[in-house]
């Protein structure tokens, strides 16, 4: 349960022209348990209104949970989360900022088609006719070069191709803030470097605030503004890129090391013995 709510009058967003400009992300002394297992711990950071902020982290270290603070499907044991000023566990929120996320699996449906799956949020919230719609989705496939899969299934899609419709529905969104968990898992390197590129000039047109999760360190490195590093709850560091590289934190080149796999257990191992 959220311990504090915030004192500003709540937005009413829906009524008036919609607000694009990139918003701010605000976390503050986050702590989240389920039952006697505390996943995040103390955790607090900021992203700036433009910025990408990678969250990296080994698996099972409280990635995604702390994404969904900041969409509102979860929310704090302790501390707080606003986006835009506003209380990310409030209902409200969600209709006062737009915030597209883009999950790990698409969370595409097969029995639609590419162009019906990016139309219809747009048909179901009634943001323009018809036509204008076709105008939007036809953009955003255009951008994410998949003009040629609209008639599609996603099922008949490769994944590379998956993901890209799942950035390109997020993206008909006209979002303020874009959420990746994952986007280049279980993609090929060239694949990953592909979806990376797309991240990063999706921000660059739209100046929409980016926050992805994700364990890939060529993402990271490539595209970050700034990095978190997220390691059993507790936020390690917050750095630049070149900080990174430059760092001599052994916990932190093992992250920028490519022979440890950061998916696997082993690495647990590893971050166990050098901590204790
Ligand atoms: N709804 C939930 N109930 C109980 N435990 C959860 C829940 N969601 C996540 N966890 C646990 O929190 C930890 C962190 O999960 P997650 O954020 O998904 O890790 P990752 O960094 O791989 O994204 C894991 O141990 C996971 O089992
Ligand atoms: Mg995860």
């Amino acid at each position: 349960m959220p311990n504090t709510k915030p004192d500003a009058a709540p937005t009413s967003a829906s009524q008036t022209k919609r607000d694009e400009s990139p918003v701010a992300v605000r976390i503050e002394g986050l702590s989240k348990s389920f039952g006697a297992h505390e996943v995040l711990r103390n955790v607090s950071l900021e992203v700036a209104p433009g910025e990408i902020f990678v969250l990296m982290g080994p698996s099972g270290s409280g990635k995604s949970v702390l994404l969904k603070h900041i969409v509102g499907l979860e929310a704090p044991s302790a501390g707080r989360v606003t986006v835009d000023g506003l209380d990310a566990a409030d209902p409200a929120t969600r209709h006062a900022v737009h915030m597209a996320l883009v999950f790990q699996a698409g969370a595409l449906f097969n029995s639609l088609s590419v162009y019906d799956n990016l139309a219809l949020y747009l048909r179901e919230h009634r943001l323009g006719t018809e036509t204008q719609i076709r105008e939007k989705v036809r953009h955003a496939l255009k951008i994410l070069s998949l003009e040629n899969a609209e008639r599609k299934s996603p099922a008949e899609l490769s994944g590379g191709m998956r993901k890209r419709v799942a950035i390109a529905r997020a993206l008909v969104m006209e979002p303020q803030l874009m959420l990746y968990d994952e986007p280049t898992s279980e993609l090929d390197p060239i694949m990953s470097a592909t979806i990376s590129e797309i991240i990063a000039t999706l921000k660059t047109q739209t100046r929409v605030t980016t926050i992805v999760v994700s364990h890939d360190r060529d993402l990271a490195l490539g595209i970050a503004d700034r990095v978190g590093i997220l390691m059993q709850g507790e936020l390690l560091t917050i750095a630049t890129p070149a900080e990174l590289r430059r760092s001599t934190d052994p916990r932190i080149s093992d992250f920028l090391n490519p022979q440890i796999n950061l998916s696997s257990p082993r690495f647990k191992q590893l971050e166990t013995a050098k901590t204790s």
